[in-house]
């Protein structure tokens, strides 16, 4: 670390290392509870202990009700901006308090308790966040899945958490297409051996919805005679180690893992981040360009900013094309947004139509303090060029679904340090990061190794996977007793600056989502054509990364490989969903494998990317990377 730096960071850090339960316990005073916490850490409880046991409150009251009691009742909560639908609306800290407990009054009268699960499947209205604090007011947990996802992957997820209800809105808007959101539901409903009792439907003037007789209700139907009734549900008090919500992730097979994030734990690591890692207000608006389906939507379009007293931003769009790449200026003047948090891929997107920023000539972005970037690697060209163009720091900060905040950040609440590009800065406190090699043996400064955190994890990290204990342990926790495999691999140099540089399984990260490999493995075998497959991640200059498919037809097949192709392409995004991003399926006559029957994904993956590559001394025949290389070439992949 630079000694010369201004940063109360080295000092913040030092103060959790010395005592981690003093200064959870001090975070957790700007946390209204009923019941404050017995015990800061539990170390006995739960898998690897347990945070602010015996704490009593509710997260839905400290990110909604408190602000409307402490004067915040006419400060803008959410600002909705929809570039595809031509709409902008905003709510009141009081107006959400109202549609809140209203909604949460419906999910009460349809018989939702405490500890029942509600499935979220809606596109970015604020109606969605607005269903996300009602399960939390009265206790439910919320399990939103995003709108890119086919029925099937919506069924795995039904199955998986056992919803009484289900929130949907009638479709979501892409900018080429209206997506009907309700026949995939159904569809999902239908192939899943659960189902839900209700589905209460927003319908929406764009693609409206049929409704299933006594199983489907109208969203604005029931609220509208629920606020007319008087109803509006109090906030229900819940352990600080219940869940809040469910969030599903891609693991190393197709069965997603059911991400849990308690309650407690939760409010206070994301309060502490708003100001000393974000450096924001209370009463500023903070613009997160993600989509509530992914962790970071969660994270920080939802719950951080509220928790904050901030106002949050929905954007409903994309940074290019919705309907030009000067999309983004124009909402920061417009709704005096100081802070952007969007994805890496997003401005390769706007750098890639409009490399001059000619765009943002004309806004006035005087206010805007700083952009922040996560979900993917980010690339120093694109750091460069932002910095150049905004004239703002552009701190980029590492984290994953399970943690549900950074690891590593460069916290401009405690002051910059100095900036090194290609890494994260340096970890959070809470987070003791560091680089082992496969027999756990941490490495020396500047070795590349796997990133591991020491136990146990902070405040906010997840506390197991829904339901299943021994495939959280089995994930994350035995491959290096008494810390947790974060499946990135990276290094730190002497200064204590985190590197990440790829993962170390089979996900790949496609415009900053999360995808199997494994999972994509899956749908292509199960077409009666293919023999065996490999799924690769290829560097893509816009999304990082795509998926390219290897194929190895059935012998004796006749239709043209072209063909099965593109119905594999078609499958995948059938079963998995668009977001997937499947466009690149190629017939090869073998794949290229060890002697001992391993495919060799990471040599395939360098000749696709064009990288210095050689032929592994455990390779069974050699020959199989040289036509690989050549169809790659002949078909211009990668
Ligand atoms: N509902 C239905 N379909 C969706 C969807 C949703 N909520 N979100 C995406 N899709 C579809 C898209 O329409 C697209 O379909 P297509 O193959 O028919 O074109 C496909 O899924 C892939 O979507 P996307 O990854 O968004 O690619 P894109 O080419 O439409 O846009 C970017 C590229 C870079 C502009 C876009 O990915 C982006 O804005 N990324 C920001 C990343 C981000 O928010 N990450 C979250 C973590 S911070
Ligand atoms: P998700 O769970 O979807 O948030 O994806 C988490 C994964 O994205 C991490 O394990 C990393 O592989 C990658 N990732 C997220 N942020 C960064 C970052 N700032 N730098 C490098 N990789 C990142």
């Amino acid at each position: 670390m630079d000694s010369t730096s201004s940063s109360r960071y080295g000092e913040t850090y030092a103060r959790w290392r010395d005592d981690p339960s003093a200064f959870w316990g001090e975070a957790a005073k700007k946390i209204d509870w009923t019941t404050p916490a017995t015990q800061v850490f539990a170390p006995d409880a739960g898998v690897y202990g347990r945070w602010f046991e015996g704490a009593v409150g509710n997260t839905c009251f400290n990110a909604v009700d408190r602000h409307v009691a402490s004067g915040r009742a006419d400060q803008v909560a959410i600002i909705y901006d929809s570039p595809v639908t031509s709409s902008k609306r905003t709510l009141t800290y009081a107006e959400l308090k109202h549609d809140v407990a209203t909604l949460a009054a419906v999910l009460q009268d349809l018989g939702v308790k405490k500890g029942d699960r509600v499935l979220v499947y809606m596109p970015m209205v604020p109606e969605a966040l607005v269903g996300m604090l009602a399960c939390a007011r009265i206790g439910a947990i919320h399990s939103v899945v995003f709108g890119g996802f086919a029925a099937k992957e919506l069924a795995t997820r039904i199955e998986d958490a056992e919803p009484k209800v289900i929130l949907a809105a009638s479709c979501g808007i892409e900018p080429n297409r209206v997506v009907p959101y309700k026949p995939l539901l159904d569809l999902a409903i239908s192939m899943s051996a659960v189902k839900p009792e209700h589905c209460v439907v927003l319908q929406r003037p764009q693609g409206p919805a049929t409704l299933a007789e006594g199983r489907d209700i109208d969203w604005a139907q029931a609220c509208a005679a629920a606020s007319a009734a008087g109803k509006a549900a109090p906030c229900v008090d819940v352990a600080a180690t219940d869940p809040l919500y469910i969030l599903y992730t891609s693991g190393t097979t197709g069965k997603p893992k059911g991400v849990v994030r308690d309650s407690g734990g939760h409010m206070v690591a994301l309060t502490w981040t708003m100001e000393n890692l974000y450096g924001i207000k209370p009463g500023e608006v903070f613009w997160a360009a993600s989509d509530i389906g992914w962790v970071v939507g969660h994270s920080y379009i939802v719950y951080a900013p509220l928790l904050a007293g901030c106002t949050t931003l929905v954007y409903e769009g994309k940074p290019v094309g919705t309907p030009d790449p000067g999309a983004f200026w124009r909402v920061i003047e417009e709704h005096k947004v100081v802070a952007l948090f969007t994805a890496p891929t997003a401005l390769r997107a706007i750098k890639k139509e409009d490399p001059e920023c000619a765009y943002k000539k004309g806004h006035d972005l005087s206010h805007f303090r700083t952009l922040f970037l996560a979900g993917e690697r980010a690339d120093p060209d694109t750091v460069q060029w932002a910095e150049t163009q905004l004239g703002v720091p552009v701190v980029d900060h590492w984290w994953q679904t399970e943690t549900g905040w950074a690891i590593a950040a460069n916290p401009v609440g405690l002051g910059l340090l100095p900036v090194k590009l290609g890494s994260p800065t340096v970890p959070m406190p809470g987070y003791d990061v560091q680089i082992v090699d496969e027999a756990a043996k941490p490495v020396p400064a500047g070795t590349m190794g796997s990133i591991v955190i020491k136990l146990p994890l902070p405040p906010g990290c997840l506390p197991t996977l829904w339901q299943q204990d021994e495939r959280f342990k089995e994930s994350y926790l035995v491959d290096y007793p008494g810390f947790y495999k974060t499946a990135d691999a990276g290094f730190m140099d002497d200064d204590g600056y985190v590197f990440v540089m790829g993962r170390t399984d089979d996900i790949i990260n496609v415009a900053g989502h999360r995808l199997s490999t494994g999972g994509m493995e899956e749908v292509i075998a199960s077409h009666p054509d293919v023999a065996e497959c490999a799924v690769i991640g290829v560097k893509d200059s816009l999304k990082g990364e795509v998926p390219c498919g290897f194929v190895v037809l059935k012998a004796g097949e006749r239709r043209a490989p072209e063909v099965i192709e593109k119905e594999l392409v078609g499958l995948v995004r059938d079963r998995i969903g668009p977001v997937a991003a499947f466009k690149l399926a190629v017939t090869v006559n073998r794949l290229p494998k060890t002697r001992s029957g391993k495919i060799l994904r990471g040599t395939m993956k360098k000749i696709a990317d064009h990288d210095a590559w050689s032929i592994p001394a455990t390779i069974d025949d050699p020959v199989v990377l040289e036509e690989i290389e050549g169809i790659l070439k002949d078909r211009g992949i990668g």
